[in-house]
């Protein structure tokens, strides 16, 4: 079976988040599996320096005007997996992230941008054939892929199947009217059963309607988005067209995040050795110039900041544990009002408190290995994976109950494996927060948690035949 897998970002070329994670490695996991699964991202600025040698380049001509859409056919270095790369100088080669420029705003052509690369999507989804390879299903991932299945649409060709996977609904990719014309997509695509978005055009709601299969990244998530609480107004074309959507958990891949092969950090260990996390703790206080006292549980946060993850929460609620000794180390970018709080919080603790901004990935496995407890107050988590990898590395995860994190954390039951708290208040976070500090004083009783999070198998293989069995009912 021939799958081509479509994302915005894929680890280890580009990553803002989990995303990334996720199709850097769900493809591998099904290529073991003997399915010929291909990616295809656009060029960003750098990417072409980070992949093997380029094989084979198509000129896709000008069909937007600004300049030659290139498909260029390389692999990724490590595991060999073929991917595309949409080559298209005035919207990738830029300075700034994949969506955001230099100033952490969005760029005014994210609608070209992606625009753009959804119709090379769709392109080589069509014409594989004369391009050697013609898939069987198309994998579209959230709102910057979504725009190919309208292109796939409006073309009335073949009918390939697309599966579109929701990673979060909070990003709709819609934009003003005004800029339709710029797509060359046909208006026939705006009624309300269409992409039409609240007087607005949607590529996430083009990928949802026009798709065979919609799937999201855990089952309680997939349940949450019917509901006007967690829809953000798409609930409403969820429920129309639930019959085709299912949640199918996100998985790990260990071979990058286990503490007993991790390079990124200053002892390996495993649930026989776990006293040897302390190593780990210790040079992550030294490293942040916090007072070494192992008796005392370091907090960690590894987070984009941002409204969803719950963060002013933990303003709220960590002076009181700040002021029975416990620590904070923060990793993290996004919202600047946030950014400038938790330095306040460090400046206020400067022996306790560390903050790091930007996007460190090294130093994210390091946190992973070194703290106590991982803090994940979310509002909303589609997925969530750092709770996961947290899991892995004997490091509690304090959660909120929903999404993914409802699915995967567990506190009240015999296989306990961090701690739950209800609300998105900061009064359930501070009575969490208490019942870690409660448990941590009892060594025994934390190593029991301890041992059950190790023992937890969230790899990737556990959902893979998941997958082949969708796959299969589409081709
Ligand atoms: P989301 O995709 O909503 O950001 P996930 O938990 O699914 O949340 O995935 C986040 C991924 O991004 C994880 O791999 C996490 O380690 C990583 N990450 C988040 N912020 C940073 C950062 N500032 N530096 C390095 N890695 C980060
Ligand atoms: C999104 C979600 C996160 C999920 C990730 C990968 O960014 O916010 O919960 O884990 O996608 O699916």
């Amino acid at each position: 079976k021939k799958i081509l897998f479509a994302a915005s970002e894929i680890h280890p070329l580009i990553k803002t988040g989990g995303l990334a994670d996720v199709a850097g490695a769900l493809p591998i996991a099904l290529r073991k599996k003997g399915l010929d699964v291909r990616l295809i991202m656009p060029a960003y600025q750098g990417i072409l320096d980070k992949v093997e040698s380029i094989y084979h380049s198509t000129n896709l001509g000008n069909p937007f005007g600004i300049g030659d859409i290139i498909l260029l056919e390389s692999r990724l270095r490590e595991n060999d997996i073929p991917i595309w790369l949409v080559q298209c100088q005035a919207l990738y080669e830029r300075d700034g992230g994949p969506y955001l420029d230099t100033n952490g705003l969005d760029y005014v052509d994210n609608h070209l941008r992606f625009g753009a690369f959804s119709w090379a999507i769709a392109m080589l989804a069509q014409h594989g054939n004369l391009l050697g390879w013609q898939a069987d299903i198309l994998h579209l991932n959230d709102w910057q892929t979504g725009f190919a299945a309208a292109y796939l649409k409006s073309w009335k060709l073949n009918h390939l199947p697309i599966v579109s996977t929701i990673h979060n609904l909070r990003y709709n990719g819609s934009f003003d009217m005004a800029r339709y014309g710029d797509m060359r997509l046909s208006n026939e695509l705006l009624d309300l059963h269409g992409m039409e978005f609240y007087g607005r055009f949607s590529g996430l709601k083009a990928g949802l309607v026009y798709a065979d299969r919609i799937t999201t990244v855990s089952p309680t998530y997939a349940k949450e988005i019917l509901t006007s609480e967690y829809g953000d107004g798409m609930d409403g074309t969820l429920r129309a067209i639930r019959y085709k959507l299912t949640g199918i958990l996100n998985g790990v891949d260990y071979d990058q995040w286990s503490p007993e092969k991790d390079d990124h950090i200053a002892t390996h260990y495993s649930p026989d050795t776990i006293e040897k996390k302390l190593d780990n703790k210790l040079a992550l206080l030294r490293e942040n110039g916090l007072s070494e006292d192992p008796t005392k549980l370091v907090f960690g946060v590894v987070s984009r900041l941002t409204e969803q993850k719950g963060l002013d929460l933990i303003l709220e609620a960590i002076p009181q544990v700040l002021n029975k000794g416990a620590r904070l180390i923060i990793l993290g970018s996004g919202d600047r009002a946030l950014e400038t709080a938790y330095q306040a919080l460090q400046a206020s603790y400067p022996e306790q408190v560390s903050i790091r901004i930007g996007y460190h990935e090294a130093y994210s496995h390091r946190i992973q290995a070194g703290v106590d407890a991982l803090l994940i107050p979310s509002r909303f988590e589609p997925c969530g994976l750092t709770q996961l990898y947290a899991l892995k590395y004997g490091t509690l995860p304090v959660v909120r109950k929903t999404g993914g994190l409802a699915d995967t954390v567990f506190e009240g039951t015999e296989q306990a494996n961090g701690f739950v708290f209800e609300n998105a208040t900061a009064l359930d976070l501070s009575k969490a927060l208490e019942r870690c500090l409660t448990c941590f004083a009892d060594m025994q009783a934390w190593r029991i948690r301890q041992f059950n999070a190790m023992q937890y198998d969230f790899s990737w293989e556990t959902v893979t035949d998941e997958w082949i069995e969708l796959y299969n009912q589409l081709a």
